[in-house]
């Protein structure tokens, strides 16, 4: 997506090795139209899907999911991060380790809000080591769901989370997508 990738282009920064900074559109502030735009393409991709849901976590996956959503004309779900939690007859609980924090958190989604057969897009803002995508896949496992597709912002291709989606053969797509970071600078893969 063009108009995303010079966005990253005019304000991404590289910090380190792996870590793309985008905090002025998508992690911190939010560009609404930027945003409506993402949600578009998204909607675009899998309009054909018969999405019944969207499923992601929150923070930042939120705003391209709500707009996703609101195209498709379906609901959104956002996993819930918790410290500690333990399952109950409530709640579906999944691990998730944050390579970049060095701690394992807790992702939580209320039973309601999940049913068996259910066509599911997962959304997030950055698909990088795919702890994210693994734990939601753990949770609409354990309910039963069929996730039809995922549909990341940014894809650090470099890292390993795509495998994760090709070994369950989900249909990835990614909106701009990096293969590399060289001398401090973004390069796309084409
Ligand atoms: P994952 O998202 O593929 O699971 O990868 P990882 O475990 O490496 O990422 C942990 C957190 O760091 C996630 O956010 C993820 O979105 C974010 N992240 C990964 N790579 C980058 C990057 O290059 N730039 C930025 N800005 N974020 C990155 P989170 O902790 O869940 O935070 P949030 O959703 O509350 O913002
Ligand atoms: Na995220
Ligand atoms: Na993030």
């Amino acid at each position: 997506m063009k108009m995303l990738e010079n966005r990253i282009i005019a304000e991404g920064r590289v910090l380190g090795e792996d870590i793309l900074k985008v905090d002025s559109f998508l992690n911190h502030q939010i560009d609404p139209v930027l945003m409506q735009a993402i949600g578009r393409e998204i909607a675009r991709l899998f309009d054909h899907d018969r999405i019944d849901k969207i499923v992601t976590v929150e923070t930042s996956g939120i705003a391209p999911a709500v707009f996703a959503a609101a195209e498709l004309g379906v609901p959104v779900v956002f996993a819930k991060k918790k410290a500690a939690i333990t399952m109950t007859d409530e709640n579906y609980v999944a691990d998730v380790y944050s390579f970049t924090k060095k701690e394992t958190n807790h992702i939580i989604i209320d039973k309601k809000f999940l049913n068996a057969a259910e066509r599911i897009l997962l959304v997030d803002d950055f698909l990088a080591n795919g702890q994210a995508v693994n734990g939601l896949l753990e949770i609409t496992d354990a309910a039963g769901a069929n996730v039809v597709g995922a549909a990341v912002v940014i894809e650090k291709a470099f890292q390993p989370g795509h495998e994760i989606l090709e070994q369950r053969g989900i249909r990835l797509e990614s909106l701009a997508k990096i293969s590399d970071f060289k001398d401090g600078q973004v390069v796309f893969a084409k």
